[in-house]
């Protein structure tokens, strides 16, 4: 049964500036509202489209459209509401892209986003070769900001990767793609009603780069596989490529494993520990997001204004 039905229907509250009387104008979206531009990315089961509203051209929206009969035939229809519900669930955040609507035509689903004007991380980071330790330091302090939000609302993403996070106009990171996140319901955690990030997932495999040892030794994964992703990111910001590279998947697989890797010349030695600490093939082990925020490296972050902070100059 598809989740997503037709043109969405807003409630817009217009007040008059002179009487503050409020009044109510229900509006209709749909498809035809907006006029299609140039193609901005391709996915396997999606194609993200630019697109303006006919009623105002300055905004801007990303478009993801996703072909019905594929999508059956795929079996991916899953998939496309799990997005939906992990981005209404999380709509208010400032690190994850906004859904504004969502309808269908005869043949595709659309998901009208927020439209990030700065690309993705692994395009930005592809530019500059790698990231200058301050550099690194900014984007990576609001990576794990944001898992932390994502876990906080029940929220494990499973794919964190740099072409899964964009970049706004003023440089602000934003999570994207939550086609495979587990959407944990609230249950009973010692006593408390809270989100149980200890859940146990199985069988998704993610990106053979940024995947964690013990989906493939166990085959489980909990939150903190999107901890282990980013301390994968946080390696290839520095060196400029993953920790966990090989010339195919299988071999990418046995390096994760043995959690073989090897820093680069020149490498930072406070990078070097951080980096040490959270690429530990056993999750206990690993250090969790309160550590990694308190660690040296972030000394000079402050985590309460983290998302007012002006980007450091790029290179
Ligand atoms: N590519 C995929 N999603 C995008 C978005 N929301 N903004 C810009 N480029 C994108």
């Amino acid at each position: 049964e598809w989740a997503l039905r037709g043109a969405a229907r807003i409630v817009k509250e217009v007040k008059n500036p002179v009487t503050g009387e409020i009044t109510k104008h229900v509006i209709t979206r749909g498809i035809n509202d907006f006029k299609f531009c140039q193609e901005l990315g391709d996915g396997s089961y999606s194609t993200v489209v630019l697109a303006t509203s006919i009623h105002d051209p300055f905004k801007k929206y990303a478009v993801k459209i996703l072909n019905k009969a594929y999508l059956v035939r795929q079996k991916k229809v899953k998939y496309v509401n799990i997005e939906k519900q992990a981005l209404q669930r999380l709509n208010n955040s400032k690190c994850v892209i906004k859904l504004f609507y969502t309808f269908q035509d005869e043949q595709s689903l659309y998901f009208l986003l927020e439209y990030a004007p700065s690309g993705d991380l692994l395009a930005l980071m592809k530019k500059h070769g790698s990231l200058s330790e301050d550099c690194t330091r900014y984007y990576s302090a609001q990576i794990i900001d944001g898992i932390d939000y994502l876990h906080k609302h029940g929220i494990i993403h499973r794919d964190i990767k740099p072409e899964n996070i964009l970049l706004t106009e003023d440089m602000k990171v934003k999570f994207t793609d939550f086609g495979t996140a587990k959407i944990l319901d609230k249950t009973n955690v010692n006593g408390n009603n809270e989100y149980d990030l200890l859940t146990r997932s199985n069988s998704f495999v993610g990106t053979a780069e940024y995947v964690s040892p013990e989906l493939l030794n166990d085959n489980y994964v909990d939150y903190r596989c999107d901890i282990w992703a980013f301390g994968c990111i946080l390696y290839q910001m520095i060196a400029g490529k993953p920790p966990f590279k090989a010339s195919n998947e299988y071999l990418t697989f046995q390096k994760v494993m043995k959690v073989q890797f090897a820093f680069t010349a020149g490498f930072p030695l406070i990078v070097r520990d951080l980096v040490n600490k959270i690429l530990v093939k056993d999750p206990n082990k690993r250090l969790g997001v309160k550590d990694i925020k308190s660690h040296f490296f972030y000394e000079s972050i402050p985590f309460n204004i983290l998302w007012d902070l002006p980007p450091p100059p790029i290179g």
